[in-house]
């Protein structure tokens, strides 16, 4: 059923936005932990531990002004954890338990993101993580926002895969009839667990989330390059510009637009999932009123999928079981991943192979 994707537990994910972890402690659950984010003072590294005190599964996370130093003190009777979690003092004794630990998770920061690891902690490879570097690069402007949703992460994944639903679900937004008119084509390669969807318009109306933002009056090509790294990264690249305009023969664009679009799919619990979601440009960047335009623009088209998924899933759960769905040529690339998840979910399941 997909509204009950099971989780692929040895794979990286966003857990959280470089600039929300810091000094203040910050609870996010991921793949149904609960886990607790903060940054050492000696050197600001990010650390993960999980959220319940040992001692009455106080969560740690609301004790928000107890970090003492790198420590954090649990808010109902000061339990005494440091960054590995394991737990340095209890009140009224000397001796400490010790089986007083929480357990602690591995943690990389990069390219603006915190990412964690919830799985088997000997097979977590930080050169695994797919990059975005576009998200922290000199040149690039970002805006970004992150929406929690009710709905199984596999109805995202969906979302994300078809791009067909802009010109219904996003009409007057960013899309356009050309959208769900231009066939895709879908190149899959399962052993890095990537999913590409391509549709390249020739020939479109300019949708009003670039036509105001780049002041292009008449139509357009329009590229939409989807990379999708299972099972938490999503990139869409996106290159528009004036009928006619195309790429120098040797690759270069000065005349296009580039605009980087990119998800993190993170599970949060059965049935729900943190939508993280960001727009970077290279173009226009110094012009604060398009950053702000691209900022409101695209809330309002994450609130659009975010209210029919929340609906979605709901519908889904009261379903008999079994329900057949109709899939057609627009679905390859969902199809695609939900083929690799399945893989990713089997390996996390057997710790013991190192997932390639
Ligand atoms: S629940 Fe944390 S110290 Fe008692
Ligand atoms: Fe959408």
């Amino acid at each position: 059923m997909p509204h009950m994707t099971a989780f692929a537990r040895n794979q990286w994910y966003v857990a959280a936005y470089a600039h929300e972890v810091g000094r203040e402690l910050l609870g996010r659950t991921i793949l149904g932990e609960p886990l607790v984010f903060y940054r050492t003072e000696e050197d600001g590294t990010p650390v993960a531990l999980h959220d319940r005190c040992v001692h009455r599964r106080f969560p740690l996370s609301e004790s928000p002004t107890r970090l003492d130093g790198d420590r954090i003190v649990c808010g109902y009777h000061g339990f005494t954890y440091d960054t590995t979690g394991t737990c340095v003092y209890v009140p009224g004794q000397k001796r400490v338990p010790r089986t007083a630990r929480v357990a602690s998770y591995p943690v990389v920061e990069q390219d603006s993101l915190i990412w964690v690891w919830i799985g088997d902690p000997a097979l977590a490879d930080p050169g695994a993580i797919p990059r975005a570097k576009h998200l922290d690069s000199p040149g690039w402007v970002t805006v970004r926002g992150m929406e929690p949703i009710d709905c199984d992460y596999g109805l995202l994944v969906d979302n994300l895969l078809d791009l067909s639903h802009e010109t219904y679900l996003h009409g007057g937004y960013i899309g356009t009839p050309e959208v769900a008119e231009t066939p895709i084509t879908t190149e899959v390669d399962e052993g890095a667990g990537i999913v590409r969807v391509s549709r390249h318009m020739d020939d479109a109306a300019c949708p009003p989330f670039y036509a105001k933002s780049t002041g292009i009056e008449g139509r357009i090509t329009r590229w939409q390059d989807i990379e999708y790294h299972a099972p938490c990264l999503y990139l869409l690249h996106s290159r528009i510009a004036p009928v006619g305009v195309l790429p120098e023969p040797d690759g270069s664009d000065p005349n296009g637009f580039h605009t980087e679009i990119t998800y993190a799919i993170t599970p949060s619990a059965d049935g729900k999932v943190y939508d993280f979601w960001m727009v970077s440009r290279d173009w226009a960047t110094d012009d604060e009123e398009v950053t702000e335009f691209l900022r409101g623009n695209n809330h309002t088209v994450v609130m659009q999928d975010v209210d029919a998924l929340n609906l979605l899933q709901k519908t889904l759960v009261t379903e008999p079981a079994g329900y057949q769905e109709l899939s057609i040529n627009i679905d390859t690339g969902g199809l695609a991943a939900r083929r690799i998840l399945a893989r990713l979910v089997e390996e996390g399941a057997k710790p013991m192979e190192k997932v390639q």
